[in-house]
């Protein structure tokens, strides 16, 4: 079966390293490269989690550093959640490949450019990078089939009470993508609240046996700290956000979604980093974003310990 050809755009962060785990071992992707964003930590530290993680589950692809920070605000951390290095919890293999020479925007210019075929990005941090490559190569545009991200939400936040980290990070960024005119799938905090993986889930990772699902486990037990002590309504789940971004272009029935209109606010005192969801077309604007609101738990642990099981 052909693959899809992807670029991926992460701040390794847990589930960062989780979805990357996936795109590689589910062999369903032809992986163009890994492009890196600030976000979870600096763009040194999740570029360095970034090679660790590709070290450690023998991934051989081009990797370009991303931008140090937002278009036009300062950076902000998720270190509460990722921890100093970005990646705290398990001992990881120092790395054996090296970011390429140019930044991630030229590589994926240069990408797009010789690619005869349109190509997915899958973000999963905050969308400088994206948003960068937008305004410096709009010719470009059109070599991308589709935009799959994880950010934003419906009906809510984790950084402000309405905004999500991805967005909220880099909410000029964000507003640049939705207003591009590429097709965008949406997977917001509604469907990672409810992609959530829970102790057996964890130990059913680490009975893999192998250094990726050994790895894998340690990550997540370090990852549900924060979600088992400020999260205690999903009853000791952790919010695998990530990988959903991944998955739905893997297994699009396992998820349920609805083609809306979004926008992003940049203005709001209480609302910036919004993503504004018209969810029942009141607007009458034409939807620009597939966005995903629910998803099978237990198909998506089934997909990650099947991807994992075939990593180093
Ligand atoms: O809000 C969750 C998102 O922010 C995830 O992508 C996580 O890795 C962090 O980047
Ligand atoms: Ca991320």
């Amino acid at each position: 079966m052909k693959k899809i050809p992807i670029i991926i755009d992460c701040d390794p962060g847990h589930d960062d390293a989780l979805m990357l785990m996936l795109a590689f071992g589910s062999e369903k992707f032809d992986i163009k490269a890994v492009t890196t964003s600030a976000g979870n930590q600096t763009q040194e530290k999740t570029l360095n989690n970034a090679l660790k993680i590709l070290t450690l589950i023998g991934a051989k692809v081009p990797v370009y550093r991303g931008a140090e920070k937002p278009l036009f605000r300062n950076l902000i951390i998720a270190d509460h959640v990722h921890g100093e290095t970005g990646l705290d919890g398990p001992s990881l293999p120092k790395p054996n490949i090296n970011s390429e020479s140019i930044s991630a925007v030229e590589g994926i210019a240069q990408i797009l450019q010789s690619s005869k075929e349109k190509i997915i990005l899958v973000p999963t941090g905050p969308l400088t990078n994206i948003a960068t490559f937008l305004l410096a190569y709009p010719h470009l545009k059109d070599k991308i089939e589709r935009i799959s991200l994880m950010g934003g939400g419906i009906f809510r936040g984790n950084m402000t009470p309405l905004a999500e980290f991805n967005i909220f990070a880099d909410p000029e960024a964000a507003h640049l993508v939705f207003k591009s005119g590429v097709p965008i799938t949406m997977c917001g905090l509604d469907v990672t609240h409810k992609a959530l993986v829970f102790q057996k889930d964890i130990e059913l990772l680490r009975t893999i046996g192998n250094k990726s699902g050994t790895a894998a486990a340690d990550l997540m037990d370090f990852f549900s700290i924060f979600y088992r002590s400020n999260r205690t309504e999903l009853d000791g789940g952790a919010a695998l956000h990530d990988p959903c971004a991944i998955a739905w272009l893997m297994e699009p029935d396992m998820f349920k979604s609805k083609s809306c209109f979004v926008d992003v606010e940049i203005n709001g005192t209480l609302t910036t980093g919004t993503t504004v969801v018209d969810f029942y077309n009141v607007t009458g604007k034409e939807a620009n974003t597939e966005v995903v609101y629910d998803i099978d738990r237990e198909r998506y642990i089934q997909l990650l310990h099947d991807a994992i099981s075939r990593l180093p």
